[in-house]
């Protein structure tokens, strides 16, 4: 275990058995669909790169990137697009992908967004959820696992852009983020 983790949430293992459950449902769901999955950049590349490969579905894949926070831990104020999406999704299954829903605003943001796009369809998939910081109401159609009102790093979720690569989600240790 890394040294600045207080807590494994999740091992390598329970992720790969959440991502396959997770997969048969969207490909149930999707079987007569192409659906795009559209990834929100950076936290949910890890979990899109692991829910393509569980989907035996013909999928399309594209990313959009948001601003980040300023203060890299809260869920405060505006976001702005930086990156959109490369092709148009006019007419066409929307699957936005995140690795983590917590005040909602981000969701929110991009599914107005897509939401101008005239798509045929849009939903969303998130492999963690933390309903407890909810600032806006946002609908989930596929959900992983629940997490706690923690500070959760690994599989894709930084803490000041560190320990994204780490292959287990956790919970860091309040002194390396108080100490910033
Ligand atoms: C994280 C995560 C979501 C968003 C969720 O991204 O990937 O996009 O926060 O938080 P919210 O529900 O409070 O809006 P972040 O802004 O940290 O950028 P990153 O993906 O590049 O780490």
């Amino acid at each position: 275990m890394h040294p600045d983790v207080k807590e494994i949430l999740l091992t390598a293992e329970q992720i790969r058995a959440l991502v396959a459950g997770m997969a048969e449902r969207i490909a149930a769901d999707y079987r007569d669909r192409e659906p795009v999955l559209v990834g929100v950049l950076d936290g949910a590349v890890v979990f899109l790169a692991d829910l393509m490969r569980a989907l035996p579905i013909p999928v399309r894949v594209d990313f959009v990137k948001w601003s980040s926070y300023a203060d890299g831990s809260s869920s405060s104020g505006e976001v702005q697009l930086l990156k959109d999406l490369s092709f148009s999704v006019e007419g066409r299954h929307v699957l936005v992908v995140e690795d983590i829903v917590d005040t909602g605003l981000t969701l929110r943001y991009l599914m107005e967004n897509m939401e101008t796009r005239e798509v045929a369809s849009l939903a969303v998939a998130a492999l963690l959820d933390k309903p407890s910081r909810r600032k806006v109401a946002v609908k989930l159609d596929y959900v992983g696992f629940e997490v706690p009102d923690e500070f959760v790093v690994g599989y894709g979720l930084d803490y000041a852009q560190r320990y994204r690569n780490l292959p287990y989600v956790a919970v860091l240790k309040p002194e390396i983020y108080r100490a910033a």
